[in-house]
């Protein structure tokens, strides 16, 4: 069974992915640490994350540097969001996440593209959003609990401005798949979102 996660930055989906690979005995491939990775590597190398050169050599970044820390940051975010655009960059990840999500047995990936790109053929689409406010506070409140001083206004900004981008760009643009099954989570806990999940993959079984 190939389930499919994609929704917008912060919206819960890498959350609810996780848990469905543990509760459905799968693995796992969260898509947005590649394109983490890849932003990563150019600033690394000193290049421009809007350049198509600099950041399509910056695909061939190490395996090790998927362990690093500072890929779960928000300026890395803002660097794969911009590396993403990239046609080039898409191809060149394009391979290593379709190769897992074909596993015999099956997988759970979550991104932005999953359902519509990478594995069109799922068996559960889920799209995982939020209003824009809920998902800036949720993050607020996660980055104070790690002890970080950030306005709220300003990571508001930078989700909206992180939808836009990723919304439209010409090239897999977030979108829910036709098939996708909407998931808000606004007026939802963690426990109620994570359930929600499970009883959609189960109707899909
Ligand atoms: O899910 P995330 O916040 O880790 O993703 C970081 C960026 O990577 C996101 O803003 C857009 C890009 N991305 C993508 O274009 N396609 C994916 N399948 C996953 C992430």
């Amino acid at each position: 069974m190939i389930i499919a996660v994609d929704g917008p930055t912060a919206s819960g989906k890498g959350t609810i992915a996780a848990a469905l690979a543990e509760h459905f005995g799968l693995p796992f491939l969260d898509t947005g640490l590649l394109y983490r990775a890849v932003g990563r590597q150019v600033f690394l190398d000193g290049g421009d994350p809007d350049d198509a050169g600099d950041a399509l050599a910056a695909t061939s970044f190490p395996d090790a540097l998927l362990s690093d820390p500072h890929l779960r940051s928000e300026d890395t975010g803002g660097l794969a969001s911009r590396v993403s655009v990239h046609t080039s960059v898409r191809k060149a990840l394009f391979e290593r996440q379709r190769a897992f999500a074909t596993r015999p047995g099956g997988a759970v990936l979550d991104g932005r593209d999953i359902g519509t790109v990478i594995a069109p053929d799922a068996d559960v689409k889920l799209f995982v959003t939020a209003s824009a406010h809920a998902r800036a506070e949720r993050r607020w409140k996660e980055m104070r609990g790690r002890g970080l001083a950030v306005a709220l206004e300003d990571i508001e900004a930078d989700i909206l401005r992180r939808d836009e981008r990723d919304s439209n760009r010409a090239d897999a643009p977030l979108k829910p798949a036709d098939d996708a099954i909407i998931l808000d989570t606004t007026d939802m806990t963690r426990e109620q979102a994570l359930a929600a999940a499970i009883v959609a993959v189960e109707a899909k079984r």
